[in-house]
């Protein structure tokens, strides 16, 4: 099952880390490659012999014992396909959500891009921490998948929630992963993220608070399952895939016309603006000194999603029957609203002509909106909709991908 696959598995100072041994040998049984970064710390429980026989690889502990020329947190980064850290204690659970990599095991994990498994192992009391409940918040947020500690008879003496979750589990979950990783792969997927900028004059411009979260976590799913991905956004970003940067609807328009001949997918999470300015002044406007008010007149921005479906339809019109088979580029729409959400979107769907849409309530500040984390409905073109509890948005974009592609 795991055959070509490389995992890299991160072993911390806890007492369950001789568990992990057993755990090699399973990822060893069905197929793996796996190499094992240790902490120091991590040796006082297990020896570096045993994980070096039982992986067939040569163990890491020391970031600068470099072999080759690439140093060693880049290339163990580069060459796995999954991270496991297990037994994560609290206090390599707080190195990696803040950024800090004072060891080998924390900076791979900190230039890792793709899937990271974390199993956190440690006193009840300790878990129960609000520093460590934060850290492991802030991860999930960032989409790492956390195997929660299980409850039970703690190698510390006490009872409560601490103990490494099943092997089986952990095992389970990184075939569930792997197996998504390259679900999408051959497909190229556009994604358009951020608030879109109309200007008004040279200083001054109307846009909204959408921060380009929602649309870039589904951009580095589709990435990580494989796809060509190309992100179109206001939002200054830096990523392994393509990137085109816009500022108004009609820069957006402009891009997301040119990739829609090659798209097999085009997802429209930006918040375009329903109006720009007629008029922009290449100088700062001053102000009026007679008067208390100002007018500023609008023109409606083109409807880029409704263009896109109709555009698609027309081709498929004009196709006989075998050609529709290739119902191509799919077409996901967003839909964000403060009121009577599944109606208004019933209603949005039909009238855009999309695939999917995809509502949320930006009405909400625990999510929608700049949030880390959103609820959706997805709804079809049958009428039929789904809806996706509160997660972490990274979580949502996977949810998405399942849902559209199965
Ligand atoms: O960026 P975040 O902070 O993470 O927030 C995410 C989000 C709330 C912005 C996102 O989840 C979302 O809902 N995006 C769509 C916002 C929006 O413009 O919704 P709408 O209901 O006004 O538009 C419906 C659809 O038409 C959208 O796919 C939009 O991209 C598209 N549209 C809208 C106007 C327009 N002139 N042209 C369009 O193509």
């Amino acid at each position: 099952m795991l055959n070509g696959k490389n995992i890299l598995i991160g072993i911390t100072g806890g007492i369950a880390a001789y568990k992990i041994c057993e755990l090699i040998r399973m990822y060893k049984r069905n197929g793996a490659n796996v190499r094992v970064v240790c902490t120091p710390n991590a040796l006082n429980f297990v020896t570096k012999l045993t994980l070096q026989n039982l992986s067939q690889n040569e163990v890491g502990v020391d970031e600068f014992d470099i072999a080759q020329f690439k140093p060693e947190h880049i290339s163990y980064a580069d060459e796995a396909d999954i991270m496991l850290i297990a037994p994560a204690t609290a206090n390599t659970i707080g190195k990696i959500a803040n950024g800090i990599c004072d060891n080998l095991l924390t900076s791979v994990a900190c230039a890792f891009s793709k899937p990271i498994i974390i199993a956190p192992a440690m006193n009840c009391g300790m878990w129960n921490n609000n520093f460590v409940e934060e850290n492991i918040s802030k991860l999930q947020a960032k989409g790492i998948y956390i195997l929660e500690p299980e409850e039970g008879f703690l190698a510390c003496g006490y009872e409560g929630k601490g103990r490494l979750c099943d092997l089986n589990k952990i095992y389970e979950k990184t075939v569930e992963i792997l197996s998504l990783q390259k679900n999408l792969s051959g497909k190229k997927i556009v994604i358009t993220a951020g608030g879109t900028i109309e200007e008004i004059d040279s200083v001054r411009y109307i846009s909204n608070y959408s921060s380009g979260k929602m649309g870039i976590a589904l951009a580095d799913t589709a990435y990580e399952q494989g796809a060509d991905v190309i992100l179109i956004t206001s939002v200054d970003t830096q990523k392994p895939y393509g990137v085109i940067k816009i500022k108004s609807a009609e820069d957006l328009k402009n891009a997301v016309e040119n990739e829609y001949d090659s798209a097999d997918c085009i997802i429209m999470a930006a918040a375009v603006a329903d109006y720009r300015a007629k008029n922009i002044a290449d100088h700062k406007l001053k102000k009026d000194e007679t008067s208390d008010s100002f007018t500023l007149e609008l023109v409606k921005n083109p409807d880029i999603l409704q263009e896109l479906c109709k555009k698609r339809d027309k081709v498929l019109c004009g196709q006989n029957l075998s050609d529709r088979k290739n119902n191509k580029p799919l077409i996901v729409g967003f839909c964000a609203e403060s009121e009577n959400l599944i109606e208004n979107a019933k209603s949005k769907i039909e009238k855009k002509g999309c695939d999917y849409l995809i509502a949320n309530d930006i009405s909400r500040k625990d999510i929608g909106f700049s949030s880390d984390y959103n609820e959706v409905t997805i709804l079809d073109k049958t009428g039929s909709a789904k809806k996706l509890e509160r997660a972490a948005k990274t979580k949502i974009a996977r949810q998405i991908f399942r849902e559209i592609y199965g």
